[in-house]
């Protein structure tokens, strides 16, 4: 691009907010692309945008009368996850990125990139997307705006985030800060050289500087690497962002009960990646009188309000929900969602009418698919139809059962809190934590086998504090320490009560202890009858696990014995599990907040 149209392009931008300005020509004098783009967000701009990705072979369209202006596209194979191993803090000082990080000096992280960006846009259009984390009218609106090449992340981010010219214009209205979020695929196209559907890079860096509150990623087109309002800045960035501010940023989900005397309660829950998060938020319940409505399914962002209650907002917009696993029998809120269409699939299979499909979407399987590599399958391929990390990308007011609270701006106050984790052994089905403090002690010794939604190795145990190891953009013992002192800040008296929780226990023959999704609904109860005083409990060394009988099991095939297993502490498990959390402790060294250390002697004592 000649200097004289890159000014003419910047010149033409729709802006006069020089910051924006300036680095948007930095950008482009940088990465070189063929053309500036400002996206105004509009349903035309995606109309062609997802046009010209159709004529790219990027997406198909599907059959619009099963699905409605939605499109399926596929990754290259080596660009289907997040990438931790190539995620980096880079903080001034080795130690603000913590064990839990990745680090590289800034200066040198900044060298390198600046080799890996120079040209890297050639032969493509650089879009620029204003966007907000959050509402746009919250007393503290957290601007972003995402420079990218790719058109996939452009309509992606649509979906998952308000964009676009009345962001640009708050913006520019209030002079506000904004997260430069700088993305390329990292493929630039010589002279007349022909694109591939998904362009990508073998090398990929996914790289933060919390300090500057800036935003790199090179080489993927994929999700949460690249969509970059998501994981990167609301988590990662926004983590930093709240230590500074006297807030939490949090791997969590929203959700809204009422009960059968119509009184409402607000719940967050936190779960590592591709742990049902999702399918909680989007809960059926299976008890009569009890109501579900949604507000959020990954991200939450909470804050001690002037009276010290404690309040939750989503800060996104959509859902990127990992497909498989979601049907019709387990989560149809979501699939009422995605049937009215405005969506975008990836990595899903194609059916032969022109929709899509993915294991567990319906009982029966199709007999035949194109998979999510293109190729022919029929049920006796000897392989998954879709990726195990396929998504559908569908806007979240689609959902039938949103709360109506989803658009306060400043949020909903929070009765309860969730951790949990996947884990065959161990973890009972609830417990309720002695106090607050214990509450943070179970967040943080959290602990999950590993699963599809990040690259490596499947069905391993790590710990995952508060389900945001990966999303830690500071030094993990600073962020406990935030929690135990930010939390001091509350009204006692308005805490949540923090629950720990755990699906997915197995039984001595292998299958879970407990059926999971609507019937989650029934532990949702017995946690509200804790807070009102109405359920029984019982003590153990770990916390109050539910009493015989006092979880609603009506209509449930599950006797009281079951039950009793599902729940059960066992003390060799225990002991094993307490070497493993001294263990992880160990790792943050004098990081490690007092307050935890002394929950730990605690848990260690009452287990005798
Ligand atoms: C992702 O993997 O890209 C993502 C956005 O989220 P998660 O891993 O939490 O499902
Ligand atoms: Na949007
Ligand atoms: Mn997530």
């Amino acid at each position: 691009m000649s200097v004289t149209s890159l000014q003419e392009s910047v010149g033409g931008a729709p802006t006069t907010n020089t910051r924006l300005l300036d680095w948007v020509e930095e950008v482009a004098a940088l990465t070189q692309p063929d053309k500036i783009y400002w996206v105004d967000g509009s349903a035309e701009e995606y109309a062609r945008l997802t046009d010209e990705m159709v004529a790219a072979g990027t997406l198909v369209r599907l059959n619009p009368e099963k699905f409605p202006n939605s499109f399926a596209g596929n990754s290259d194979p080596k660009d289907v996850a997040r990438v931790e191993e190539q995620t980096f803090i880079c903080s001034k000082n080795e130690h603000d990125a913590g064990f839990t990080n990745n680090w590289m000096e800034p200066t040198l992280m900044k060298e390198k990139l600046h080799g890996l960006f120079a040209g890297s846009m050639r032969g493509r259009t650089m879009y620029v997307i204003p966007f907000v984390m959050g509402h746009l009218e919250a007393d503290d609106p957290k601007f972003g705006v995402e420079i990218t090449d790719s058109a996939y992340v452009v309509a992606s981010m649509r979906i998952m985030a308000r964009i676009g010219t009345p962001v640009l214009r708050k913006l520019e209205e209030l002079d506000a800060f904004f997260v430069p979020a700088l993305h390329t695929v990292g493929a630039p196209l010589r002279d007349g050289e022909p694109d591939v559907a998904w362009p990508c890079n073998e090398e990929k860096w996914i790289v933060h500087f919390p300090e500057e509150r800036a935003i790199w990623s090179y080489g993927s087109g994929y999700g949460g690497n690249a969509l970059l309002g998501k994981k990167c800045y609301a988590l990662r960035i926004a983590s930093a962002m709240a230590r500074d501010e006297g807030w939490l940023a949090e791997h969590m989900l929203i959700l809204k009960l009422t009960s059968p005397e119509q009184k409402t309660y607000y719940v967050t829950a936190a779960f590592p990646s591709a742990c049902g998060k999702t399918n909680l938020a989007l809960l059926d319940p299976t008890i009569e009188g009890w109501k579900v409505e949604t507000l959020g399914d990954d991200i939450t962002w909470l804050r001690f309000g002037a009276d010290g209650q404690l309040r939750a907002v989503n800060p996104e917009d959509g859902l990127f929900g990992v497909a498989p696993g979601t049907g019709w029998g387990t989560n149809p809120n979501a699939m009422r969602a995605i049937a009215k269409g405005n969506s975008i699939f990836t990595n899903v299979a194609l059916t032969d009418d022109g929709g899509v499909w993915w294991e567990g979407m319906t009982e029966e399987t199709p007999e035949h698919l194109t998979d999510w590599r293109g190729e022919s399958w029929t049920p006796d391929s000897g392989r998954t139809a879709a990726h195990p990390n396929s998504r559908f990308c569908t806007p979240i007011d689609q959902v039938d059962m949103l709360a109506a609270e989803y658009n306060e701006p400043n949020g909903v106050p929070i009765s309860a809190i969730l951790f949990g984790g996947r884990r065959k052994t161990t973890i009972p089905l609830v417990t309720e934590s002695r106090d607050w403090t214990n509450g943070i002690f179970m967040g943080s010794t959290l602990s999950s086998e590993t699963t599809a939604a990040a690259s490596g190795q499947v069905g391993v145990v790590r710990r995952d504090p508060m389900a945001m190891l990966p999303f830690i953009g500071y030094d993990a013992g600073d962020y406990l320490k935030h929690w135990v002192t930010l939390s001091k800040t509350g009204n006692p008296d308005k805490l949540p009560k923090i629950f720990l929780v755990n699906w997915f226990r197995r039984k001595a023959d292998g299958s879970f202890a407990w059926p999971g999704f609507g019937d989650n609904a029934r532990v949702l109860k017995w946690a509200i009858e804790r807070i009102e005083g109405t359920a029984e409990a019982v003590e153990t060394p770990i916390g109050f696990v539910p009493a015989p009988g006092s979880i609603d099991l009506r209509g449930l095939d599950l006797t009281e014995a079951d039950m009793a297993q599902a729940v059960s502490v066992v003390p060799q498990e225990w002991a094993a599990e307490v070497q493993s959390i001294e263990k992880w402790y160990a790792r943050f060294g004098d990081s490690l907040p007092d307050e935890l250390a002394q929950e730990l002697a605690g848990l260690k004592s009452r287990l005798g």
